[in-house]
């Protein structure tokens, strides 16, 4: 298979994946010592993803981050809710399905196989879905390795003689081998030294302007997203609680939850005094969510009406949020 077939490249723009309601609930207990109940890990995720842009989901452990990908890389189904890719609703998970979208995970040290030398794990894909002959596939693994910054000689090198940061490079090579156009990244820089983050992260951009790839990037840590994300969607037990442009986001967070993640990232300007957000108390357990807004009893906002009703996503400008008492423009989070 030549080059021109396996390009995927599409305009910046065109929206590469779709998701509509996204949800999946995993029936958990029913042994004799824990009860039987479910958790709505994901709970009605909706997005649009354009190729070339950033979508980052952010949200504390747990949120369900990890779930929705998941799903968008179809690695399992969704108890209901609708994925499109390249504008075709997903009902079958096919080989050219499977190229369009990688996915680099968290963990580089478990994500590459020991025994397998850099050359060898690289060129697996190609082996596997291409009739690439060897000579092709060498100069194809050589090529990627280059692209995100490793040398030719490391070809013949294991895993274990790389550091965290290289490993996290060569996976993130070996998601490139069948040029996809979209990659779904969980967590890719959080088990890095902050320094090294930093490198992998524009190497990341770097290959997005090139390539004009598509990312879905999970993140905890807002810190991380705000140079890369053009979207923001925040998580809270399942639910988006708030979606936007990163900047409106960043400059304006509606939901108190954002305002409060936002607020514990670190200031960039020093003598710009922040005022912090205490977040109170532990993410409630996702089998007994609180009654209402999930959020309610860490939410200094809170009243009765929240304890009652659960907010739905409401438009507002550029954003949404669901919220029934969205901050004012000018949040103490943000002055
Ligand atoms: N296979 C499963 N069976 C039962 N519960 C599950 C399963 N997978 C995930 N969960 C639960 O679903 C919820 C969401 O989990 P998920 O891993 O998606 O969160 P996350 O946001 O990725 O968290 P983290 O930041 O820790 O990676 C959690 O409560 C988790 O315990
Ligand atoms: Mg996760």
């Amino acid at each position: 298979m030549n080059d021109t077939v396996l390009d995927h490249r599409t305009e910046a723009g065109d929206i590469v994946v779709e998701a509509r309601n996204l949800t999946r609930y995993y029936d958990v207990g029913g042994s004799p010592f824990s009860e039987k109940g479910v958790v709505k890990a994901l709970d009605g995720v909706s997005f649009k993803l354009a190729a070339g842009q950033t979508l980052a989901v952010v949200g504390e452990s747990g949120c369900g981050k990890s779930t929705l990908a998941r799903l968008v890389t179809m690695i399992e189904p969704p108890t209901s809710g609708e994925l499109l890719i390249d504008g075709q609703p997903v009902t079958q998970f096919t080989a050219e399905l499977r190229r369009k979208m990688q996915i680099v995970f968290q963990n580089p040290y478990g994500s590459l196989n020991p025994r397998q030398k850099i050359g060898a794990i690289l060129e697996e894909p190609l082996v596997i879905n291409t009739k690439d002959n060897a000579t092709t596939r060498r100069a194809k693994a050589i090529a990627m390795m280059e692209r995100v910054g490793l040398r030719a000689e490391h070809y013949e090198r294991y895993p274990h003689m790389f550091s965290g940061g290289q490993r996290q490079r060569i996976a993130i090579a070996r998601a490139l081998m069948l040029n996809p156009k979209i990659l779904v990244l969980d967590e890719p820089v959080s088990a890095l030294d902050v320094s090294i983050q930093a490198q992998v992260l524009n190497i990341l951009m770097d290959l997005q302007a090139e390539l004009g790839l598509a990312y879905l990037f999970i993140s905890h840590d807002l810190s991380v997203v705000k140079h890369l994300a053009d979207d923001i969607m925040v998580m809270y037990l399942g639910k988006p609680v708030e979606t936007g442009p990163s900047e409106d986001v960043f400059a304006h967070p509606h939901h108190p939850y954002t305002a409060a993640l936002l607020s514990a990232t670190p200031v960039a300007d020093p003598f710009h005094e922040k005022h912090r957000i205490r977040l109170e108390g532990e993410l409630p357990s996702p089998l007994d969510p609180p009654k209402g807004c999930a959020f309610n009893p860490r939410c200094w906002r809170a009243t009765q009406e929240c304890r009652d009703r659960q907010p739905a996503l409401t438009e507002a400008g550029s954003q949404t949020h669901a919220c029934f008492h969205p901050l004012p423009a000018e949040s103490p989070a943000t002055s």
